[in-house]
């Protein structure tokens, strides 16, 4: 895995972007970054032994490299599933395509490179949409899940992770200083972490877990349960009834 120093050198700040240089790092930066990263994957399939049947089809959309999938695959492995992942960035593909062959899940895994917001979607299951929602503009959120929810066949299950802010300024700033310390202890320099922080200023667009909780349930979600926090990192399991 290589080694993330993306941020390290003291450059000017550049908007961040899904490019070749953040897909070579990204495993690395995912896992020092998301606080559990591995284990919210290992508790959504956990929760998905309970929902998934055979012949269902998995989306992960914003799959990036592909990690959760392969992971599923792996943790769902006595079920006869079908996966695919999309995301818009072709680093992240090719990628996510290259670690399906290697993992020998390439007959079971499709990798799309596609606009999670524009591409159809296929009647399914389960969706997976962890740490995307919060790079989609605000005002595509509502859609986007809309659309999620009219894929999702009845009994489906989406799983919704995501940064999130508290409108309690005091836990909030308490949430965030865990989160620099979190960083800290992964190795991140103070400059990198500054620099990745202005990088992302207005790209990733936190929401609370009330206005998430509010999005999910204009979508048609009436059943949503939280089952993962670390501060201001959260995960939803949302059921279409
Ligand atoms: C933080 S990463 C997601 C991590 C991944 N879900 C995981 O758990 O490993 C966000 C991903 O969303 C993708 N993305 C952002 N906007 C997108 C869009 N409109 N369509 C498709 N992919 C998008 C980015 O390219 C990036 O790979």
């Amino acid at each position: 895995m290589t080694i993330d120093r993306l941020f390290h050198n003291n450059n000017d700040a550049v908007d961040f972007t899904f490019n070749d240089q953040v897909a070579e790092v990204f495993d690395d930066m995912l896992a020092r970054s998301v606080p559990c990263y591995r284990q919210v994957i290992d508790m959504s399939g956990k929760l998905l032994e309970a929902f998934v049947r055979d012949g269902d089809l998995i989306y992960d959309l914003g799959c990036s490299t592909g990690r959760p999938l392969i992971a599923l695959a792996e943790i769902l492995k006595s079920k006869k599933v079908r996966y695919i992942g999309m995301d818009n960035s072709e680093a992240m593909i090719n990628k996510a395509r290259l670690k399906a062959l290697m993992y020998s899940r390439h007959n079971q895994i499709d990798f799309d490179l596609a606009d999670i917001t524009s591409a159809p979607l296929e009647p399914c299951r389960t969706v997976l949409l962890n740490y995307t929602l919060q790079f989609l503009r605000p005002v595509s959120r509502a859609p986007f899940l809309k659309k999620i929810y009219e894929a999702l066949q009845p009994g489906g299950i989406l799983i919704l992770s995501e940064k999130i802010i508290s409108p309690h300024s005091c836990l909030n700033r308490c949430f965030i200083q865990a989160y620099l310390d979190f960083k800290r202890g992964q190795g991140y320099s103070e400059i990198e972490i500054t620099k990745k922080r202005e990088a992302l200023e207005n790209i990733l667009i936190p929401f609370s877990i009330a206005e998430n909780r509010d999005l999910l349930a204009a979508a048609g979600f009436t059943s949503c349960e939280t089952f993962f926090q670390w501060f201001n990192f959260v995960s939803f399991a949302a059921v279409k009834e």
